[in-house]
């Protein structure tokens, strides 16, 4: 293993406007999709989250937030995108992601 990053946000805390900030394209599209504002802003937190997990595995904040996007799977699960693969020296990019009422957190291993 490469590199291990853990996050935690409160959802409450995540405002509308952050999605501008982080999400990439294929993020904001998905966040778009969905209909509950609830939802969307725990889908928000947990990108949040898994970015911030993704900048400790890397041991950096020095990349743009809206170029390390998680996609989707058909079935839900968040995975890298090649650019975020990239960012990790195209060394494989594990990713899991929870969020309950008030938190999200995510995981992000480097291998
Ligand atoms: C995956 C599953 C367990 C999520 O459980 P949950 O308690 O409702 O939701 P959580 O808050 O813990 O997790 C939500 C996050 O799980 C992730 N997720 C969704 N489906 C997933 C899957 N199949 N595998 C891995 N992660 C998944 C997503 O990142 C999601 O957040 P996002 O939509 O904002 O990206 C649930 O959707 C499920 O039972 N799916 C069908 C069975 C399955 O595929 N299980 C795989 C693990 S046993």
């Amino acid at each position: 293993m490469r590199g291990l990053g853990i996050d935690i946000v409160e959802v409450e805390r995540i405002e509308e406007r952050l999605a501008k900030r982080i999400l990439g394209e294929t993020e904001m599209q998905i966040y778009e999709q969905i209909v509950n504002p609830e939802a969307r802003r725990r889908f928000l937190a947990g990108r949040f989250a898994a970015k911030e997990a993704l900048a400790k595995a890397l041991a950096t904040r020095d990349f743009d937030f809206k170029k390390a996007e998680f996609l989707r799977l058909e079935d839900g699960a968040p995975v890298p995108s090649e650019k975020t693969i990239e960012l990790a020296k195209n060394r494989e990019v594990k990713v899991s992601i929870s969020h309950e009422k008030k938190f999200a957190v995510a995981v992000v291993l480097i291998l």
